[in-house]
């Protein structure tokens, strides 16, 4: 069979792009190894799908080069997306910090994607692997042998096979494979969004308190967020740790402000006051007044002097500000990709146009979603960037 487009993953990306360009009338056959569409989605936001981010703009993401998304996200924005939703009768909730949930829930969103590939004529082909692809320079056709036995041909192929994260859900690292089968380049790729492990006192102290979460600021190098913090049997948690965990440097550790109202200055003076009006109070009964009493208790036997203020002097109630407001935890890990939202790295933008998605040296070859070089935050926006990713490459590609 002889297509115009052939998509490789029916994911969020695939599914979007394949529906775009089947509007136009060409013919676009998408297939994936994967039993079900839209695995990714289904489990999205605990099933409610975090779809978009109200604010997504570059600074939300992460990649090599930071100006690379700017033109997609410009041209396909959270609210063209609302309006497809709005065909379908799908509403949507803001949760927090701009990110919109779909109220119908994640399979109302995998369903509308597969209507719109239905409407558009997108031949979807699931539990079908790639075996080899090969282009013709003089024809400029790519032939693709399929795990059924067929043969398929088109002259525009898009890599929609996003990253390696959670390999139990069919995640491979195929679009890199056919990257290198191109000479297009890669940038390393690691686990993002992902959990902090520790070992020895530091895992058991955070064992102790397994399901315990607390608002804080975490901050790694100049980067900080301030949302929750979630301790777990394997070590941190939570929004705040998985957003610092797609800029943490293995080796280095991060810092925790556990009383973010406060800085070190406003800590050590807050200390003071209450030393003065409150001397017969002890550390632990003053902190739990600020944190959960579960934490304020273990956290004064670990690190400070569970003493009464009286006893303190100026010196030891610096320490205790410092130690609040500046708590350094070493990870010596991550949980890796088998818990990880996204994987960091992919495609090497420089090798594609940021107007198409299209190879720079490879003509009819896209790379789009979350393959690419381009990460991001939690909270909706690698959802964004896998539309708007797509649309870009669709919006080409239709052209033609
Ligand atoms: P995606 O992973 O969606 O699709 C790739 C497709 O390619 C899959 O269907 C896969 O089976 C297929 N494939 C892979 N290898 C193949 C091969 N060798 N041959 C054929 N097919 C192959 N983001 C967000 O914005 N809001 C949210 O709420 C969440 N929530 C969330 C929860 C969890 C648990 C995870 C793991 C991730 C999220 N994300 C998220 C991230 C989001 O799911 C992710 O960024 C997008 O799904 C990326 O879309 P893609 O289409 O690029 O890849």
């Amino acid at each position: 069979m002889t297509y115009h487009t052939i998509i490789i993953g029916a994911g969020a990306a695939g599914l979007f792009c394949a529906a775009q360009i089947g509007r136009n009338g060409k013919k676009v056959f998408l297939f994936d190894h994967a039993k079900k569409i839209g695995a990714k989605i289904l489990i999205s936001g605990g099933g409610r799908c975090n779809f978009t981010n109200l604010d997504a703009g570059a600074n939300n993401y992460l990649s090599a080069n930071p100006h690379f998304m700017k033109s997609a996200l410009k041209r396909y924005t959270p609210w063209d997306f609302i309006s497809l939703m709005a065909e379908y009768g799908l509403t949507y909730t803001e949760k927090k910090l701009g990110q919109l949930f779909c109220d119908q829930g994640s399979k109302a969103i995998v369903s509308m994607l597969e209507q719109e590939c239905k409407k558009s004529g997108v031949d979807v082909q699931t539990d079908t692997s790639l075996d080899t692809l090969v282009y013709d320079a003089t024809s400029k056709i790519y032939t693709l042998n399929l795990s059924a036995g067929e043969t398929i041909s088109a002259p525009n192929i898009v890599v929609a096979t996003g990253g390696l994260s959670i390999p139990k859900m069919g995640a491979t690292g195929l679009a890199y494979q056919i990257a290198k089968q191109f000479q297009i380049p890669v940038t390393d790729t690691a686990a993002a969004l992902v959990p902090f492990t520790f070992e020895a006192e530091d895992l058991t102290f955070m064992k102790n308190l397994t399901g315990l979460s607390i608002d804080a600021l975490v901050t790694f190098n100049k980067t900080a967020f301030r949302e929750n913090i979630l301790f777990t049997h394997r070590g941190i948690s939570g929004p705040a740790i998985l957003q610092i965990s797609s800029y943490w440097t293995e080796g280095q550790p991060i810092s925790i402000n556990l009383i973010p109202e406060y800085n070190r200055d406003t800590a050590f003076l807050m200390l003071k006051e209450a030393r003065q009006n409150r001397p017969k109070i002890q550390v632990s009964t003053l902190l739990s007044e600020l944190l959960p009493n579960r934490f304020a208790k273990a956290f004064t036997a670990r690190y400070l002097d569970n003493a009464p203020l009286t006893t303190l002097s100026n010196q030891a109630l610096s320490r205790i500000a410092t130690t609040l407001t500046n708590w350094q935890v070493h990870p010596t890990g991550t949980e890796g990709y088998r818990t990880a939202e996204v994987t960091k790295g992919g495609i090497d933008t420089d090798a594609l146009s940021s107007k198409t998605m299209e190879s720079n040296t490879q003509k009819g070859l896209y790379f789009i979603g979350e393959c690419v070089d381009v990460t991001g935050w939690l909270g909706g926006y690698n959802f964004q960037w896998a539309w708007a990713s797509a649309m870009a490459c669709a919006t080409a590609i239709k052209c033609e």
